[in-house]
């Protein structure tokens, strides 16, 4: 079926919204959570504005000093491209986690739970050609962030790669610390916080970074598009005091034109305009370079933006029938550059020109570029492996592949191999 598949390479039809806004609706996260935590639940509070999940596992732990330097290797490594690479099957080491024992695990990425029998998605390593990657370690990671903020701002593909950083920490210390996940509902934030260290994890939606009518994090499935370009005070004083903090935006560009705002949603003199979509995804991130180059403390932030994570919705191009996507695919892509059409290089060198820009002005934003990395996985999504929010047809029941999810990631899988790579960022100066 057509249908779905266009919606999601942005055709002009505007009719109706693109799969990701409807299926990924934030309200099923929360109710994802609160469905696995039925056991730690401990209260339940309203309590000005904010929704309190606590778990209250094991207080007492033992808070595990250790030495960073352990962790740093030899600056010789500091060259080496780490997105330059293969993907290598090890079933040993690998899952860093098991899908079951992650209590935070979102029923969007929980493939295997809803019924893939091939596992094999959760087995591979990422190997640089030059060099190795650290190992993950949540202990070592959660020391760094004591007393401090790690915030993923994004869209839902950012709230996959946060999710996988949740569990990566979550089963790693099982027995520590109290661990607790808040959601406060009216600044779109959610806060998973690891009470022993003073840590916390946290994910901020904001899809198209800049002020936008996709803003709620439950109700954004809307027609159409529209942007406040230039507008993005609201958000950033969300986020703009934590240390680490990492972002994406790129799916919800995706159409040929998006509608910008000059003036605010709430007052009606507002003037609207058709931009290209380039100039407009142009204008959102000089508006956010600009904020960062003023609001943010350089001497403190780790600042990371995450490169485009490619869709596969068109088996032609690795070569299969036209008209099929992910669905049933179980292989990855072994032709090393292979590109699809899902990812826009236009795009990627307007954030590279806004990084180097920002670079000569003295704030150093680390681009991290799984793009290349995770056009490999056609076999990485969930496909029709995830919950479905809507109940299906029976049209989309004999066609399976009409509704597969081709751009979110199943857990553990792709956006764990991110985190890894932002592992290494956060304690090396790449
Ligand atoms: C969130 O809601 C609470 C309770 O309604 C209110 O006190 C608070 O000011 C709101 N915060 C924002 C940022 O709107
Ligand atoms: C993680 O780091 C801690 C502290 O440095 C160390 O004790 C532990 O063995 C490490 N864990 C793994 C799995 O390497
Ligand atoms: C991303 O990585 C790929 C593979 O190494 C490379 O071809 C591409 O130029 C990189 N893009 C950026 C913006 O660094
Ligand atoms: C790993 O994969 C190999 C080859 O498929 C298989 O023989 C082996 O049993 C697997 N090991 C584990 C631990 O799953
Ligand atoms: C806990 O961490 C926050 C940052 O997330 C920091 O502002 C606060 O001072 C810390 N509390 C303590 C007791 O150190
Ligand atoms: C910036 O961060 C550093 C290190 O945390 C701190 O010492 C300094 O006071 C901060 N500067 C401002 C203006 O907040
Ligand atoms: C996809 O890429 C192929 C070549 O790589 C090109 O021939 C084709 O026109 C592209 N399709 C779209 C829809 O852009």
């Amino acid at each position: 079926m057509a249908k779905s598949h266009q919606l999601l390479v942005s055709v002009p039809s505007t009719s109706s919204a693109p799969i990701w806004d409807i299926k990924c609706s934030f309200h099923s996260l929360i109710v994802v959570l609160i469905v696995s935590l039925v056991a730690g639940v401990v209260y339940l509070t309203g309590e000005s504005g904010k929704l309190l999940f606590e778990d209250n596992s094991n207080s007492n732990s033992g808070r595990g000093k250790e030495n960073e330097e352990s962790l740093t290797y030899s600056s010789s490594n500091n060259k080496c491209n780490l997105f330059s690479g293969k993907w290598i099957f090890d079933n040993e080491s690998y899952p860093l986690y098991k899908e079951q024992d992650c209590k935070f695990m979102s029923d969007q990425l929980a493939c295997q739970k809803f019924g893939r029998e091939d596992l094999n998605y959760q087995n591979w390593r990422w190997q640089p050609h030059q060099c190795d990657i650290p190992r993950f370690n949540a202990t070592t990671l959660l020391e760094k962030l004591r007393n401090k903020r790690l915030v993923f701002v994004g869209d839902s593909l950012n709230r996959g790669q946060w999710v996988s950083m949740v569990c990566l920490i979550d089963t790693a210390v099982h027995d520590s610390s109290l661990k607790s996940m808040h959601y406060r509902y009216n600044t779109s934030l959610i806060i998973f916080k690891v009470k022993d260290y003073n840590a916390t994890i946290e994910f901020y939606w904001e899809p198209l970074l800049v002020e936008s009518n996709s803003d709620d994090p439950v109700h954004h499935r809307l027609p159409e598009r529209i942007v406040r370009a230039n507008s993005i005070e609201k958000h950033g004083s969300r986020w703009t005091n934590a240390d680490f903090i990492v972002f994406n935006t790129y799916l919800w560009w995706r159409r040929p034109h998006i509608k910008v705002l000059w003036g605010s949603f709430e007052k009606s003199d507002g003037i609207y305009k058709e931009v290209k979509m380039l100039r407009s995804y142009e204008m959102a991130l000089k508006a956010w370079a600009d904020w960062l180059e003023i609001h943010v403390n350089r001497t403190k932030a780790q600042l990371f933006f995450m490169s485009m994570s490619p869709v596969h919705e068109r088996a032609e191009e690795w070569g299969k029938a036209k008209g099929e996507n992910c669905y049933s695919e179980k292989e990855i892509i072994q032709e090393e550059g292979y590109q699809g059409n899902g990812s826009d290089p236009k795009m990627m060198k307007i954030v590279e020109s806004t990084m180097d820009e920002l670079k000569h002005r003295g704030l150093n934003v680390h681009l991290l570029n799984i793009t290349q990395l995770s056009e490999y996985r056609k076999e990485g999504h969930p496909s029709i492996y995830r919950k479905q929010w809507d109940s299906l047809t029976e049209e989309q029941i004999a066609n399976p592949s009409s509704y597969a999810d081709c751009i979110h990631w199943c857990l553990p899988g792709v956006p764990d191999v991110w985190n890894e790579l932002l592992y290494a960022y956060i304690f090396n100066n790449y």
